[in-house]
């Protein structure tokens, strides 16, 4: 076997340490499918003084040019996080002629163009499979064995942190701030949440998933995000009694030549595979007009799920290096125009707290009349005796989010009206 093949990490923390783990443990397997061994030479921190297990001392450093200046290096591991300065670093790697395998949605959502671009000039590659869905293999498929198809949407739960506390409220009728914080007590949400539940995260993995599924650019500025604060342990008791689970649904379509991209909690109907994706697990489903629906289903975080995928991209890059294959030419993206959310036709779910007295549902149903929109069903779960209130709860037939929004405005105006609590899209069924 011959000379091995240097790898630098950029990053040593919860998927850099599972990194180094699968190196270790398959040392001996990743040689023989590769043809040479494979050797870490360095591994970027910010605290080199703090000891980590399996990384010897003199591997760890602080400074990226130590890192460039080693031509023993040609594959570098970016599992660092964040905006800057991996962007940077992932650029300066790819001019310096270093091939990179990076785990971050965030550059990728932002730059992967740019990025592409510069590995494409430079003669290198970028594999990005951990970016999306941890270890649950989607950015090949898409790029590769899905190539051949017109691909007509792609409809995700991408946010395992929000996926758990979903399931939660769900099974265990659990209120949006205690499952919170036991997502926080698991480990699985951060100290600050908002990326993960205000639909930051899964916007970015979204727009990676539009730009590969469509050929399109897409930023994760044109996706329509809403998060899942405003949920409460009733909208899952209605949910369930009308056959559906509320999921953090990521979801992108091409309508009319124009991008229709949104994460926001959506009501599955029970009969869809993505109503039963619960806990921590992500799933992508693809559809594509030779294919029909595929659904890729599994761990979407954790340091060896996201190993694996990490490890996938290194390996084919490794085997490329000792076959002396060159790396092939980047797709280019086209532009696309985004398509107003007031155009986008969905059915809906509306929760109404409305003062308990006659003629109150005539004058909802009146100003839903005069939106020209179809009221599909209305229920009156609950009422209070003693705030004099109910709660209506309308399904709606598909009608454009504009006079859905329109008709909300002019229904929470109504005196009689004390809150319209969630409006939420409605798939299936
Ligand atoms: P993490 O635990 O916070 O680890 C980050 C590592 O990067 C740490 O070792 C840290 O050094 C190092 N680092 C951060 N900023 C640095 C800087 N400016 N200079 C030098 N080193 C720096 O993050 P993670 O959970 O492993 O996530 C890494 C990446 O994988 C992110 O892009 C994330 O989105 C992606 N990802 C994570 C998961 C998951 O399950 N966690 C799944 C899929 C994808 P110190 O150790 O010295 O602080
Ligand atoms: N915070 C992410 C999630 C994990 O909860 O799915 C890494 O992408």
């Amino acid at each position: 076997m011959g000379e091995p093949v240097g790898i630098a990490l950029l990053g040593a923390g919860n998927v850099g340490a599972g990194v180094l783990r699968a190196l270790e443990l398959g040392a001996d397997r990743y040689a023989a499918r590769v043809g040479r061994p494979l050797a870490v030479r360095h591994v970027l921190v910010r605290d080199v003084a703090r000891r980590r297990a399996g990384v010897p001392r003199r591997a760890l450093t602080a400074s990226l040019d130590m890192v460039l200046a080693d031509p023993a290096v040609q594959i570098v591991v970016e599992v660092m996080g964040g905006e800057q300065p991996a962007f940077d670093y992932i650029r300066r790697c790819l001019e310096s002629g270093r091939h990179v395998v990076t785990a971050n949605k965030e550059v990728m959502a932002k730059h992967g163009g740019e990025l592409l671009g510069c590995a494409s000039a430079h003669s290198v590659r970028l594999l990005y499979e951990a970016s999306v869905g941890g270890g649950i293999p989607i950015i090949s498929p898409l790029s590769r064995d899905l190539l051949a198809n017109e691909v007509t949407g792609v409809t995700a739960i991408i946010n395992g942190t929000t996926n758990f506390m979903l399931t939660a409220m769900a099974q265990r009728g659990s209120d949006y701030a205690d499952v919170l914080a036991e997502a926080q007590r698991l480990g699985y949400a951060e100290p600050d949440p908002t990326a993960d539940v205000e639909g930051i995260d899964a916007s970015y993995k979204l727009a990676i998933l539009c730009g590969l599924a469509f050929h399109i650019d897409v930023s994760p500025g044109d996706v329509a995000r809403t998060g899942i604060t405003r949920l409460t342990a009733r909208d899952f008791r209605y949910a369930r009694e009308l056959g559906y689970a509320i999921k953090l649904l990521a979801s992108g379509r091409l309508v009319e030549g124009e991008l229709v991209a949104t994460v926001q909690p959506v009501f599955v109907a029970q009969g869809e595979p993505l109503a039963h994706v619960d806990g921590v697990l992500n799933a992508v489903q693809v559809e594509g007009d030779l294919v029909g629906r595929v659904l890729f289903e599994g761990p979407g975080a954790g340091p060896m799920p996201t190993a694996s995928a990490v490890l996938a991209d290194v390996l084919d890059v490794a085997r490329d290096l000792v076959a002396g294959r060159p790396p092939a030419e980047s797709i280019s993206y086209r532009p696309i125009k985004v398509r107003p959310a007031a155009k986008v036709v969905s059915r809906f779910y509306l929760r109404v707290t409305v003062a308990d007295q006659p003629g109150v549902l005539a004058r909802i149903a009146t100003i839903l009349g005069k939106q020209d929109i179809s009221i599909a069903s209305v229920i009156q779960f609950e009422t209070d005796a003693d705030a004099g209130t109910a709660e209506l709860v309308i399904t709606t037939h598909a009608t454009p989010g504009g006079k859905l929004a329109s008709a909300v405005r002019q229904i929470e105006a109504l005196p009689v009206v004390h809150e319209v609590g969630n409006v939420l899209p409605m798939v299936g069924g």
